[in-house]
């Protein structure tokens, strides 16, 4: 019998997604299934996803959910065929495109309520309530999956073993204690030490209480978190539970971020042919009404427009950036905050032959941004991993980020003098000060100006290897330790299926560098 995991999270591409844990969800599903794990994906049936699943039928009605009643519908990912189980309620069918907040940005009055009925939700599918089979482990991602660990126990439901994974330590779910009669959770855990967080009830404390393991997505984030610079709070819970923490990085898509391949770039290209880069270059300026300029270096910024991605230092920097670099072109994708976008809006209007904004959500303008660009300029106060680096690294185009988190232990920096050590892949800085930031975009620009040391420097970022072979057997040997926890003999090593041999292979190697907990 196959191991079979129910991975729960808020999004998973290309249903629903607002940022990297998307990407993330089907990407592991997929390469969990490449290697005979039976994964399913489980997240709200928003109206995108309902729309865009394949196959769907109903496996079960729940009539008491908080919040009211809600179906769970399974079927199949349109494009990678991993299999998904939706929830569908009345206040999911009313989430649009950003599933949290509302068009001014608000946070939807009921999330509490609606991510409580998917965890509820997840625990009756656990119960053997519903016509899929219970898995051996819930793999439950962020605060929005964070109650399933603690109603599993409620319920005294043996034999599923929990994994919860923090994607980003920043979003915890905290919510008025009043609401904990609605999510069914009993005063007796709305203590210090049950799920109340500064007078609230906390998802994601639930989480971290109660899961069998927790894991975070990068070794320098999962040691940050346990300080109180990174740990909002929440450092003290996790240093108590540090036995039970792991570090396992995230992998890319290699199929999606693919300059070779991409059918969303304009011509496709391989470091041994760079000719195509130029055409991508020209597109991104076609596709943001620049001026066409083979000679412009072209600066990109691509993400969420917040707080957390240093958007205030970026606006604040940028007016040295292009006054210094006479030539260079900013381009800006992304969305978030309204102060932070009129920042960028406001910059546009000041230079507008050499600045441009899109404000919005654009996979198109994402994939030509990471294969036009010469740069990727990516601030953040806290990363837990950033993929956006490691997609920008695909087609050549080189970061300038952040020393933290995941972008630490990814990015390597091409130093200080001149000559780029032979490793180096990227540019990374401290500090979150204008000058922290214009420094290392200069030092960026002075690279730029030796082609031959540029091209080193792209070689390397195109070079790099962050597959999901490594991560996913990891991901397995956890699931299997939980898994034996929970005492379900069934679990047996998972059968790697035919299409898996080069993978499992590499998931061989993998294999003999067992993952150690934290210790330190
Ligand atoms: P985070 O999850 O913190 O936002 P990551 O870098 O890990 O950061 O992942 C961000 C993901 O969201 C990437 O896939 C990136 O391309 C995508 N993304 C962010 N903003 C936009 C946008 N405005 N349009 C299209 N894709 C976006
Ligand atoms: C979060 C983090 C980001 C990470 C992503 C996927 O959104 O902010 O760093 O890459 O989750 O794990």
């Amino acid at each position: 019998m196959k191991a079979r995991v129910l991975l729960v999270a808020s999004e998973a591409v290309p249903l629903a997604k607002t940022g990297g844990l998307a990407d993330v969800i089907t990407s592991l599903a997929r390469a969990l299934r490449e290697r005979g794990v039976d994964a399913t994906v489980m997240i709200p049936g928003y109206p995108s996803a309902i729309e865009q699943a394949c196959g769907l039928k109903e496996i079960g009605a729940l009539p008491a959910l908080p919040g009211g009643a809600g179906r769970l519908l399974h079927g199949t990912m349109s494009d990678c065929g991993v299999p998904v189980v939706l929830l569908q309620t009345a206040a999911f069918d009313r989430r649009a495109a950003n599933p949290y907040v509302d068009h001014e940005g608000n946070e939807y009055p009921d999330n509490a309520l609606c991510f409580g009925a998917l965890a509820h939700a997840a625990v009756a599918i656990c119960a053997g309530e519903t016509a899929l089979p219970a898995p051996h482990v819930v793999h439950a991602n962020d605060w929005h999956a964070g109650l399933i660990p603690t109603l599993l126990k409620l319920r005294g439901i043996e034999g599923v073993g929990t994994l919860l994974t923090i994607h980003n330590l920043a979003f915890q779910g905290n919510f008025p204690m009043e609401t904990a009669a609605a999510l069914q959770i009993p005063p007796e855990l709305l203590t210090p030490e049950g799920l109340e967080f500064w007078g609230k009830l906390s998802f994601l404390k639930a989480g971290l209480l109660h899961a069998d393991r927790i894991s975070t997505v990068s070794r320098t984030y999962a040691n940050e978190i346990l300080t109180p610079r990174f740990g909002h709070g929440m450092e003290g819970l996790l240093n108590a539970a540090r036995e039970r923490l792991l570090a396992i990085r995230n992998g890319v898509d290699l199929t999606a971020w693919d300059a070779e391949s991409d059918t969303l770039i304009a011509r496709p290209f391989s470091f041994a042919d760079m000719r195509g880069k130029s055409s991508c270059k020209r597109d991104l300026q076609t596709l943001f009404q620049l001026p066409i300029d083979p000679f412009a270096p072209i600066l990109a910024i691509g993400s969420r427009i917040t707080h957390q991605k240093m958007a205030d230092v970026a606006v604040a920097s940028l007016p040295q950036v292009l006054r210094a670099h006479p030539r260079a072109q900013v381009v800006v994708l992304g969305r978030g905050d309204k102060a932070y976008e009129a920042g960028f809006r406001l910059l546009a209007s000041q230079f507008p032959d050499r600045v441009a904004v899109h404000i919005g959500y654009d996979e198109r303008r994402a994939h030509a941004l990471h294969a036009g660009a010469d740069m990727l300029l990516h601030g953040s106060r806290f990363e837990p991993f950033g993929l956006t680096p490691l997609y920008s690294m695909r087609y050549g185009t080189v970061p300038i980020a952040s020393r933290v988190g995941g972008m630490a232990d990814t990015i390597a920096d091409a130093g200080l003098h001149g000559t780029p050590d032979a490793g180096a892949n990227g540019i990374l800085f401290d500090g979150d000060a204008c000058e922290d930031m214009t420094r290392a975009v200069s030092r960026a620009f002075e690279l730029y100006a030796q082609p031959v040391v540029w091209h080193a420097l792209q070689r390397q970022a195109m070079a790099a290897d962050f597959s999901w072979a490594e991560p996913a057997q990891q991901y397995i040997d956890a699931y299997r330790d939980i898994a034996a926890d929970a005492a379900k003999p069934c679990f047996v090593e998972p059968v790697a299926e035919p299409v898996a041999e080069v993978a499992a292979s590499e998931a061989a190697t993998a294999c003999d560098e067992p993952l150690q907990y934290m210790t330190a």
